[in-house]
């Protein structure tokens, strides 16, 4: 769904007798291009900030009281600011309220806001809909006070919002994605310096073509935490040869070669896989920086199989996107995006080639599984902001 700015006006109107906001936040859902699950391995990643968003249009309340409206769930919430409490129900809400309560505790003066919550975005699809729904929280109830959080401090204030609220213990890309991306770029970040570059992405000639295989996602409840608890065995097992070994981001290939052979296979090949990936990240910048888009999707395809087979990320669904987009004619690569186990695959293609891989996808793969993948394009989009009406 793409909503428009008039939409969102009569909404709010009929949620919220009459009223109109005073500010509206934009805050983009993302794409990952590679790097995927370094993150929490303060190791590297590359997304993208897609041009689908979530929408938070605000107004001031001078009762103290928060109001959320998802026109989504078709459902409306409220507290008092001073008592908002911990995690509960409905879901979709804690986002809302765990980023109030840590703009908060971060010292930031909120006032009582009503707020209307529009969402181009999937839930659970893979593009990262809960942090853009933290960011535009934040994003409007900063701007209603017109108060100043440094970016890079509000992307961990939500994280943290996401991880007290939400119950998943996600890394930072996905917040870092949706609030410092800029326009025609992707953000190379480094997660653990927090340092990040803009590389342009706007291939030309070429989209991004996002695969949604429909298959819901939740990354608390999911194999994530198992994946979190194999990397830090890799790390201390490292760490007996290394003492400056931190995190799997200090490892290298060499280290791994040398020593694979004395680990525990399962935690060898997740090591692997974030050694690897990390490596990757390096190597797909250079790619992109050189305009090198056939070597850049072919560490995409690779960054699949690694997430396939030793990270075992990925699922039949996302398997079957991905193969059947490298057997076509002007895809130069493609691979999972963010968690796994569902969510979307991405490919780099041709324009030309666009067609034939959305035929392809009927044909062949809708026909095997029993959903229909949702087949678009994106670019690389803005990142978050908020305007005031
Ligand atoms: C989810 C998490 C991110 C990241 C990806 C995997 O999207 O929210 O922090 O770990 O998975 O790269």
């Amino acid at each position: 769904m793409q909503v428009n700015t008039d939409t969102i006006l009569k909404e709010f109107a009929q949620a919220f007798e009459g009223h109109a906001p005073t500010v509206l936040a934009r805050a983009p859902g993302r794409v990952n291009l590679i790097g995927e699950h370094t993150d929490y391995n303060e190791g590297y990643v590359l997304p993208i900030a897609m041009d689908r968003a979530i929408f938070v249009a605000a107004r001031p309340r001078d009762d103290g009281r928060l109001r959320a409206q998802s026109t989504l769930f078709n459902e409306t919430v409220a507290w008092p600011l001073e008592e908002l409490g911990g995690p509960g129900e409905p879901a979709w809400a804690n986002y809302v309220k765990g980023t109030a309560a840590m703009l908060m505790r971060h010292g930031v003066e909120l006032c009582g806001a009503d707020l209307l919550i529009v969402s181009e975005l999937p839930i659970g699809g893979g593009v990262s809909s809960s942090a853009a729904l933290e960011v535009g929280t934040a994003k409007a109830l900063l701007a209603l006070t017109e108060a100043f959080v440094d970016p890079v401090q509000l992307a961990l204030l939500c994280r943290q919002a996401e991880h007290e609220f939400a119950n998943s213990p996600c890394g930072i890309m996905d917040q870092f994605a949706s609030l410092l991306t800029h326009e025609g770029a992707a953000l190379l970040l480094d997660c653990r310096s927090q340092q990040f570059d803009h590389l342009p992405f706007a291939p030309e000639g070429a989209a991004i073509v996002v695969m949604d295989t429909q298959v819901k996602h939740s990354i608390g409840g999911s194999e994530y935490p198992v994946r979190q608890k194999q990397c830090l065995a890799g790390v201390e097992f490292f760490r007996q040869n290394d003492a400056s070994v931190r995190a799997l981001r200090d490892v290298n290939e060499v280290m791994l070669a040398r020593h694979a052979g004395q680990m525990d296979p399962t935690v060898a090949a997740r090591c692997r896989h974030v050694v690897t990936e990390n490596a990757r990240v390096v190597h797909a910048s250079e790619a992109l920086r050189a305009g090198a888009f056939h070597e850049f999707g072919q560490l995409m395809t690779d960054s699949h199989r690694s997430l396939r087979d030793d990270y075992k990320v990925s699922c039949a669904e996302l398997d079957a996107l991905v193969e059947l987009a490298c057997d076509i004619g002007g895809v130069y690569g493609a691979r999972m995006t963010g968690g796994g186990f569902g969510g979307c695959a991405i490919a780099l293609v041709e324009d030309h080639a666009i067609d034939a891989l959305t035929r392809a996808i009927k044909s062949r793969y809708d026909r095997q599984f029993d959903k229909p993948a949702l087949v678009y394009t994106t670019r690389a989009a803005a990142g978050a902001e908020a305007l005031h009406l």
